[in-house]
């Protein structure tokens, strides 16, 4: 285990209700089956006459994955691929309910059933031990491999695993192209047979990406068989080792394990008492019932924060958006000239300005972008020291800004672009958080465009995986949060580190206003793939639809209705959410901007009225210490009617509603900002019926009327 870990004081906050955890012990056996509680999930672990490990997965009796691999290949020691015999076998169960620090629902449920197989091989007198450890959830299937203290390998160097997924048939595939540096591409979908990453990768390429080759795709992967069900490939708890891709035999609808090398060619360096992460296959005979699947969360550790109080879900505005679209710059000099440039972002005035906003609407947090010196030359990607993370620029007065947001009770988000240059960010990292104490700040936003130092890494490989636990760990221990973009894509860890509250991690909004954009149907894929693994700080919220309001040449927009825009707030989870316009737009459009103000950011809990990747998501989250409720339904190119009766309501008691809704002339291309807001009464037992326009959505605010509260609904 990496030492961060063995640092940590575990923190766990658990109801539990009945942990019974029953060990068998068998011996002389090649091969062990169990089930998950419900019985609907199973799973089948064999050697062959070579020793050889696989596992067969069954899912309400049908075969799902038939004779997969398992195994380790290491550098220069024999590889932990064949040769085995099973010591012994532990089985177990654990039924608990945990308390989330912030989630979407207040207590998670944790029912399953576990079988550890004890590989054991002989090499040169020396027995050599391997631990496959399996979970069965009604809902999903997790494995690990575990490399015991008596394990006898001492240090190793994983050069590949082996782990496959074989499908029985040609399945329906949404996927990503794998590319060890970026997971801002949209999703495709295709049969397996007829995944071809190189294309899709070539149309979206910036200078940093790489793709590897046309059949390798990254995770959470989407599946669907014939039967109609639903899976999800990803991984849980990534620690200590390097992201799992998945190499694609497209005439086989068999799938392989592919770590993420250093320039090495060694994908992770570990010891006995390491352990890989949580491979995982999701399983669901309705796509909705994925978006409330909580097999990865349970996959990880408690929290290692003992007391969670500076965890303070919220939504923030920043000077952020004006530089996406062209109106303000990051840098302050303009190295040509060498002058000053005339639109410095992150001013004083600017900032102050947004801070009054902030404190005016009831945003604890704003974000500033381009307030510390280096922006110049953020893009060489062969410099190591490009940033300060203390300095700001000489318009920017850090303690009159910082001393004026404390007097309004607004929070600065403090961003810490590091351009790939990791090693040197870590250098300078004490000096920036004692700066964070010094002002009060509660946390950062991280970025890491472009290339990694030290060089020759990925942002998917170990090294970088090991630097963003250390980060998180770190900033726990000096009670800060975290969200961090361009990062590994998420596993569940945000419950470990609940301050690691969000990441980009995938093609945000922000592609809305500088590239050919995110096409409609992203927003109703992203919370079957990318969101499985934790919240996305997507950035939603942008009114001004189309950027030519900006300039005449600007041709880019977003690739919804101003309706979806608010939905997404509900759709897309996320503890912290931006309010990603600029705030002028917000003035001058100040009646959606009451959903906004008003959709809260942690929930009790989370229903999924129905949904289908790439067309539809409706939903409906209650919040947190409250009988309200807000539901976000989106829509893909497609127009839609959404009816439903709101049974999760109080039955008989009457609720104020508002809706935010498509304008009848609505449509994301032609007519993107027309909406209409309805305010009225209901009951849990009336119909609500609903037009959603192409590429449109819907919001709803739920009141009940005996307890309505002042400046929240009118
Ligand atoms: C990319 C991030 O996603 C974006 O939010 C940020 O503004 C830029 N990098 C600059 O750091
Ligand atoms: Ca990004």
């Amino acid at each position: 285990m990496n030492s961060i870990i063995k640092e940590g004081k575990y923190f766990l906050k658990c109801i539990c209700i009945f942990l019974p955890t029953i060990f068998i012990f068998s011996k002389n056996v090649s091969a062990s089956s169990f089930t998950s509680p419900n019985k609907v999930l199973e799973i089948k672990f064999y050697l062959d006459e070579e020793g050889r490990p696989y596992y067969d997965f069954k899912a309400e009796g049908f075969e799902i994955i038939k004779k997969a691999r398992l195994g380790i290949n290491l550098f220069n020691q024999t590889n932990l691929d064949s040769g085995f015999v099973i010591d012994t076998i532990l089985f177990g169960e654990v039924n608990q309910l945990w308390a989330n620090v912030w989630g979407e629902e207040r207590n998670v449920k944790d029912h399953h059933n576990s079988m550890t197989v004890v590989l054991r091989k002989n090499i040169s007198g020396l027995n050599k031990l391997l631990h496959i450890e399996f979970r069965l959830y009604n809902d999903g299937l997790g494995f690990r491999y575990l490399f015991p203290k008596n394990g006898n390998h001492g240090f190793f160097i994983v050069t590949d695993e082996l782990t496959e997924f074989i499908f029985n048939e040609d399945l329906e595939c949404w996927w990503m192209p794998g590319d060890f540096d970026s997971n801002e591409y949209p999703y495709t979908k295709s049969k397996l047979s007829q995944i071809n990453a190189i294309t899709i990768g070539e149309e979206t390429k910036l200078d940093f990406r790489h793709l590897i080759n046309d059949s390798l795709i990254q995770t959470p992967t989407l599946l669907r068989n014939s039967h109609g069900a639903f899976m999800a490939i990803h991984e849980a708890a990534l620690r200590h080792y390097p992201a799992m891709f998945l190499q694609i035999d497209r005439s086989k609808s068999k799938i392989q394990t592919r770590l993420v090398p250093n320039s090495l060619g060694h994908c992770a360096y570990l010891q006995d008492g390491d352990q890989t992460p949580w491979r995982v296959v999701l399983y669901s005979r309705q796509a909705k019932d994925l978006l409330t699947n909580r097999v990865i969360l349970n996959l990880n550790d408690p929290s290692i924060i003992p007391n969670s109080d500076f965890i303070k879900p919220g939504k923030y505005i920043g000077i952020w958006w004006e530089m996406h679209i062209g109106k303000s710059s990051w840098n302050y000099w303009n190295s040509n000239k060498n002058e000053a440039v005339a639109n410095h972002g992150a001013n004083t005035k600017n900032v102050l300005r947004h801070i009054d906003f902030a404190a005016k609407h009831g945003f604890p947090y704003v974000l500033v972008e381009g307030w510390n010196k280096g922006w110049e030359e953020w893009y060489n990607v062969w410099k190591e020291s490009i940033f300060s993370f203390t300095e700001s620029y000489p318009d920017f007065d850090l303690k009159l800004i910082s001393d004026y947001a404390k007097s309004k009770n607004v929070q600065l988000i403090m961003h810490h672009e590091t351009s790939g240059a990791v090693t040197d960010y870590e250098r300078k990292l004490d000096s920036s958080i004692a700066q964070m104490h010094q002002y009060d700040y509660p946390g950062i936003k991280g970025g890491y465009v472009g290339k990694i130092i030290p060089r020759g890494e990925h942002h998917d490989g170990q090294w970088m995986v090991d630097h963003y636990e250390r980060l998180a760990y770190k900033m726990a221990q000096n009670n800060l949060t975290l969200n961090l973009h361009e990062s590994v894509r998420p596993t569940g860890l945000h419950r470990t580190y609940p301050n690691w509250w969000t990441n980009e991690a995938a093609r945000g909004n922000e592609f809305n206003a500088w590239s050919k954009g995110n096409p409609p149907e992203h927003e109703t894929i992203l919370p079957f793939t990318r969101l499985l693994g934790g919240p996305m700080d997507y950035t939603p919220g942008i009114f001004q639809i189309k950027m030519n309001h900006y300039g005449p040449n600007k041709k880019e927009q977003v690739h919804t209705t101003l309706a979806k825009q608010l939905a997404l707030y509900v759709t897309m989870f996320s503890p912290l959410q931006m309010a990603a316009d600029l705030i002028e737009n917000y003035e001058k459009m100040p009646d959606p901007f009451q959903f906004i103000k008003a959709v809260p950011t942690d929930w009790d809990s989370t229903l999924i009225l129905d949904a289908f990747p790439g067309d539809f998501i409706y939903m409906v989250r209650k919040a947190k210490n409250s009988e309200e409720w807000f539901l976000g339904a989106i829509t893909d190119e497609e127009e839609r009617i959404l009816e439903f009766e709101p049974s999760f309501l109080i039955p008989n008691s009457k609720y104020n509603i508002i809706i935010y809704r498509d304008g009848d002339d609505a449509h994301w291309e032609s007519n993107p900002m027309s909406y209409k807001i309805e305010k009225s009464t209901i009951r849990s037992k009336e119909k609500i019926k609903i037009r959603l326009a192409p590429g449109g959505g819907c919001a709803i605010h739920f009141a009940p009327v005996a307890q309505k509260r002042k400046g929240r609904i009118n």
